[in-house]
């Protein structure tokens, strides 16, 4: 199949760094002489035929910024047949031949029933919560865990003044990436991820024993789909630490904050060197992959692999964390 005309669109969450792949996707796919298109708002504007030209000057000047110029959504209706009936025609009207999509596991899934009707497909992994099989890191990861850490620093920081604990809830409602991560670069006491439950009795034993060490701070790091989130776990430990020497109790949900920061050096390079890779990718016609980067290498890994797939969990990261605690 000989491709002349491609779509570019971004999906689910957005992720710093989406905007360096859209331009490195876009200059790539005119460095083969081809002709490249902007869908607004992702699938939603896919399935609506809202394409709009993306030349090498239209994605001048979007390298730095955070986000997506294109606009994302969450398109419940592409799950349906239907929807992705309407994509297909759209493109098809268009004379777009394939289509290029930047996301996360839900995007990506997309991506590969857009495949199963015939249209010529790449995706690119990004996600801040790095949990989508076929890419080790994921666009997004490192500005939203930067993101992360800077608060966490700042807030041990008024948590040693007042030999307060701080349960500090960044993103991750499936994945624990995001936490554990956030955890060992700002030495938290104790992480609270999804994949590995934890009772408040138990953080609450935690900080207790750390506050008998002599830390003039405890830190909690929670995901917020773990077992319990930031909010439950502060009000047993509020309750749990009245009338008993053990540290006050503070909390700060990070939420949207994480995903709306200036992508870092990393997550551009990362964002173009994936763009890259999924044009040339179809330019060769190694179709229906995801691109993405293994042992620190480019690989394109067919979609049907890694569609609603997650990758395993880094149980050794978990138990390094814990045996920093001390
Ligand atoms: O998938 C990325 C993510 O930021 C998750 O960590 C979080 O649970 C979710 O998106 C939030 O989604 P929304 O922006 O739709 O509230």
């Amino acid at each position: 199949m000989s491709i002349k005309r491609i779509a570019i669109l971004t999906s689910g969450g957005d992720a710093p760094g989406m905007n360096a792949a859209i331009r490195a996707a876009a200059r790539s796919a005119v460095s083969y002489g081809w002709e490249a298109f902007g869908v607004r708002r992702g699938f939603a504007g896919l399935m609506a035929g809202d394409f709009m030209p993306l030349r090498a000057r239209d994605v001048g000047g979007i390298l730095q910024q955070g986000g997506t110029f294109l606009g994302s959504a969450r398109a419940p209706h592409f799950k349906d047949a239907e929807g992705q009936l309407r994509a297909v025609s759209a493109l098809n009207d268009a004379g777009i031949d394939a289509v290029v999509v930047i996301g996360g596991n839900g995007s990506q899934t997309g991506a590969h029933a857009l495949s199963q009707h015939g249209i010529a497909v790449a995706g690119i992994a990004s996600t801040i919560d790095n949990d989508l099989a076929g890419s080790d890191i994921t666009i997004g990861v490192d500005t939203a865990l930067n993101i992360a850490l800077e608060a966490i620093d700042r807030l041990k920081v008024t948590a040693s003044s007042h030999q307060r604990a701080f349960l500090v809830e960044v993103m991750g409602r499936d994945c624990g990436y995001l936490a554990l991560m956030a955890g060992i670069a700002g030495g938290a006491e104790c992480i609270c991820i999804p994949e590995i439950p934890t009772s408040p009795e138990q953080v609450a034993a935690e900080l207790d024993d750390s506050y008998k060490r002599g830390k003039t701070h405890g830190l909690i790091v929670v995901a917020e789909g773990a077992s319990h989130d930031a909010q439950a776990l502060a009000a047993y430990l509020q309750e749990y630490g009245k009338n008993r020497p053990t540290y006050e109790v503070r909390s700060t949900i990070l939420g949207h904050v994480q995903r709306g920061g200036i992508p870092t050096a990393s997550d551009r390079i990362l964002a173009s060197r994936l763009a890259a890779h999924a044009v040339e990718s179809l330019y060769k016609g190694d179709i229906n992959i995801l691109a993405g980067m293994v042992d620190n290498h480019l690989k394109a890994t067919p979609l049907a692999e890694v569609a609603g797939k997650h990758k395993p969990f880094p149980e050794d990261l978990f138990q390094l964390a814990k045996t920093l605690v001390r």
